[in-house]
């Protein structure tokens, strides 16, 4: 049996073009005592796998030039020497890579029950993103009832969970997103109060019509120009809640820092990143309690489904191109 992978071929400046990565298909090694190995449906596509192909310090280790490309998986154990954990049969998730069978001794495992959420959600709402949502609201953002809550990227994997999240707790929700067609679904199917096309309209004016009062709470998720004109609108004590910055993420010159910050000081604001690895041991506790608000029909989950190892490149690229909504996801294996 062969596995095919996407191997990490050099390091990109700026968007991933074709040389990028080198579709192999190589022999599945034997197993040792205590490993499993992992037949994988269903490949993460997250935008921090761009930044982990930087040669530069960060919250974890560069992915090195040869290695098969790192990406959150979730699929079904298919070979057991002994593992004290896992059996076959079992389904998983967990950090592999961009590959379709993967050979673990299971650190970083655990196991997920297809009966009660459909696989590819456990690396979606139920998952790391889910998990970042959670923990990036509650935790950091920390909102109460009647918060003027604006988060960007809205109407994606994190943002899209933040908002219905701030919904559940009582607050006002304002998304930022790319084009009309996904303005509407958080507002029409998300129940957000409103929505901003960064696309279409200028920033600026359209965070000051709708968030007429200023912002408690900023969810942000992409950074650059969005960051700024929020920051320009913060209440007394907002809080910023810094998760990601992907408009800057296939910069070829230096990040973009906000210019606006003294907000901050007049506001007596403050402004926060988050690793949401840094909340693991309360996963399990999260994951209930997200998976009671989507039996009860208040949150919604959405995963974007595309197939094929091979099309890993331009699936990823949506990420950069928006094209696509909610949680985009690999199948790698055709009967998944
Ligand atoms: N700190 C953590 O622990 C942690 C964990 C997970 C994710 N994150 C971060 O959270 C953010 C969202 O991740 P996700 O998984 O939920 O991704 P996502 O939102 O599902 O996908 C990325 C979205 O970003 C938007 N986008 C792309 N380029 C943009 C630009 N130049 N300006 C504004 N928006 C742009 C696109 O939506 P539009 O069509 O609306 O433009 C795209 O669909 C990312 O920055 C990610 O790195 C951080």
């Amino acid at each position: 049996m062969n596995n095919k992978q996407q191997i990490l071929k050099k390091r990109p400046v700026g968007l991933p073009d074709e040389d990028t990565w080198e579709l192999q298909s190589n022999p599945i090694p034997e197993l040792n005592k205590g490993e499993v190995l992992i037949k994988q449906h269903y490949i993460s596509l997250d935008p921090a796998m761009r930044g982990w192909m930087n040669d530069s310090k960060s919250y974890i280790e560069p992915v090195q030039i040869g290695d098969v490309m790192r990406a959150g998986a979730v699929g079904e154990v298919i070979k057991s020497n002994e593992h004290p954990k896992f059996k076959v049969g079992d389904y998983v998730t967990g950090w592999s890579g961009v590959q379709q069978y993967a050979v673990t001794d299971g650190t970083n495992w655990h196991q997920v029950d297809p009966s009660l959420a459909p696989l590819p959600m456990y690396i979606g709402t139920l998952g790391m993103p889910g998990m970042t949502a959670y923990f990036g609201i509650l935790e950091v953002g920390k909102i109460k009832e009647g918060d003027v809550v604006l988060v960007s990227g809205a109407a994606g994997a994190v943002g899209s969970i933040v908002g219905q999240i701030a919904k559940i707790k009582g607050c006002r929700v304002i998304g930022i997103a790319g084009g009309e067609k996904k303005c509407k679904y958080i507002v029409d199917e998300l129940g957000f109060d409103g929505a901003i096309d960064y696309k279409a309209e200028n920033i600026h004016t359209a965070i000051k019509r709708e968030c007429s009062k200023g912002i408690d709470v900023y969810f942000d998720n992409v950074g650059g120009e969005i960051l700024d004109a929020a920051l320009g609108r913060l209440r007394m004590h907002a809080r910023v809640v810094i998760c990601g910055a992907i408009s800057q993420y296939n910069n070829k010159t230096a990040i973009k820092g906000p210019s606006n910050y003294l907000s901050l000081l007049v506001n007596r604001a403050t402004m926060q990143g988050m690793v949401v690895m840094d909340y693991a041991k309360d996963y399990r506790k999260a994951a209930m309690e997200m998976g009671g608000w989507i039996k009860q029909g208040k949150l919604k989950s959405k995963e974007d489904i595309y197939e094929g190892i091979e099309n890993f490149r331009e699936t990823f690229l949506r990420l950069f191109s928006g094209d696509k909504m909610g949680k985009l996801v690999l199948k790698v294996i055709e009967d998944a």
